[in-house]
């Protein structure tokens, strides 16, 4: 069975996220908050480049697509009008021997409070009868703790781009057919969170939102469809990995005409990373009918008005970013006389490699410390580099194959040359110095 499938993967990587400082347990010095997690130094850098990546290749592949960063806490109003107050809800059953609670939908793959290993009801306990458990997170605004000073934190963070439709489209003169595209928190409070940071209570979420003509509505959807699954592979994601997955009429979304997932293999199984849904005229309607404003346009071809039909393309930066990590994870065998042993590396893909190169000494005397630091001080500010003299040479290259630097340089007593080191190959080839930057321009692009 190869490393890429044994059933302990997730743990390996879970473990190997915490050791090079990707991702902690949050709160950990207080025993953890179950489904919370912190992005570490290496983490933060990754999560900031795939950001960075999703964010560029809609607004500036894109002349028609624009950015917003809408507040979380928002009118209330907007939720009952979204349809989330009354929909978004998820049935729950309480097992009366157990206390354990489960999604009614999802028993099959639910695991019994006192048995662990086994089904729901395996302790011999009663299941309640469903509940409609409602996912938003509720607080109140201002001192007064009642009902007219609720406000929640947004489950999602379309509705903030729906209602700024008018002043986006007015402010920055565009016409229909044009997108919005956001990135920010939003919260659920999911009834079973679980595998790592795949489903969790706090996250983040990367949408854009195409308002079309209606009638243009299906041809967009296809098209945002072929642009979303490019942007994965674009990133290194294997093509076998990745599936779309339709969804019937039963699972569609109270807001969706249409939708489709794209679904990535994980460990898990096959699971969702980015929904695309057809949201039809559903939402600008509805904060139509609620907030008494109108969200038309003008049709200068019938010289009428109308309500624009939006396409939702929907990524969750976090799960994204823990498919990323899923994806680049590799274990290879010692090759002979490899002191180090097996060799545990991530092939993150160049551009969202939270570490581009590292930097080392061959060893600590000869001034090859002072000539290593000065071409780290030279590449520092245009490459994320990271400079380390410590421990033997193998070990810095184990370290840096575990943080997913593509390049590795090396000084050595051959005054004038560099060694630079691939990741995934692990040829080496010397170069000249004064090639250096020259040479990780070619390779990395201009940052
Ligand atoms: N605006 C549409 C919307 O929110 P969704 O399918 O509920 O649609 C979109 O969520 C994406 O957000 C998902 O594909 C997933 O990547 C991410 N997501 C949703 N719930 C999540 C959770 N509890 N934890 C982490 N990511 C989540």
């Amino acid at each position: 069975m190869s490393s890429k499938s044994s059933p302990d993967l997730m743990s390996k990587i879970v473990s190997l996220c915490k050791r090079r400082g990707f991702v902690y347990p949050s709160s950990e010095i207080y025993g953890g908050l179950n489904s919370c997690y912190d992005y570490g130094p290496l983490g933060t850098e990754l999560k900031n480049n795939v950001k960075r990546y999703w964010m560029d290749s809609m607004t500036r592949e894109f002349d028609d697509i624009e950015p917003l960063d809408s507040s979380i806490l928002m009118h209330p109003r907007i939720w009952e009008a979204s349809g989330h107050v009354a929909n978004f809800t998820d049935p729950m059953v309480d097992c009366k021997t157990c206390k354990a609670r489960f999604r009614a939908d999802q028993l099959e793959s639910a695991t019994c409070g006192q048995k662990p290993s086994k089904n729901p009801q395996s302790c011999g306990g009663e299941l309640t009868a469903p509940r409609l458990f409602n996912l938003m997170f509720k607080t109140f605004m201002g001192p007064v703790e009642d009902s007219s000073a609720v406000v929640f934190l947004r489950p999602e963070t379309a509705q903030g781009i729906y209602v700024n439709f008018l002043n986006v489209m007015t402010t920055s003169r565009q016409k229909i057919p044009f997108g919005i595209a956001q990135i920010g928190k939003a919260f659920r409070n999911e009834i079973t969170p679980g595998n790592f940071t795949f489903r969790t209570r706090e996250f983040e979420q990367m949408e854009m939102q195409y308002f079309v003509k209606p009638g243009d509505d299906m041809n967009q959807f296809e098209r945002w469809k072929e642009i979303r699954i490019q942007w994965h592979l674009g990133l290194g994601l294997k093509r076998e990995k990745l599936r779309f997955h339709q969804h019937s009429e039963k699972e569609l979304a109270h807001y969706a005409k249409a939708a489709f997932d794209i679904q990535y293999e994980f460990p898990f199984g096959w699971q969702e990373v980015e929904g695309i849904h057809n949201r039809s005229d559903f939402d600008l309607k509805q904060h139509e009918k609620f907030s008494g404003k109108k969200l038309s346009v003008f049709d200068e071809a019938t010289k009428s008005p109308y309500v624009p039909f939006i396409v939702e393309t929907s990524v969750g930066c976090d799960r994204a970013t823990l498919t990323l990590l899923v994806d680049a994870y590799d274990e290879e065998p010692a090759a002979e006389g490899d002191e180090e042993g097996p060799r545990v590396v991530m092939r993150l893909h160049k551009s969202i490699a939270p570490v581009k190169i590292g930097v080392f000494p061959l060893m600590k005397k000869d001034g090859l410390p002072e000539r290593a630091t000065k071409i780290f001080e030279t590449i520092k500010r245009k490459w994320r580099a990271q400079y380390d003299e410590a421990g033997s040479i193998g070990k810095r290259y184990r370290r840096m194959d575990e943080a997913g630097a593509p390049l590795c340089l090396t000084v050595d007593q051959e005054v004038g040359t560099i060694t630079v080191r691939d990741r995934d190959s692990m040829k080496q080839e010397r170069i000249s110095e004064s090639a250096l930057v020259d040479y990780l321009t070619k390779y990395f692009g201009n940052p």
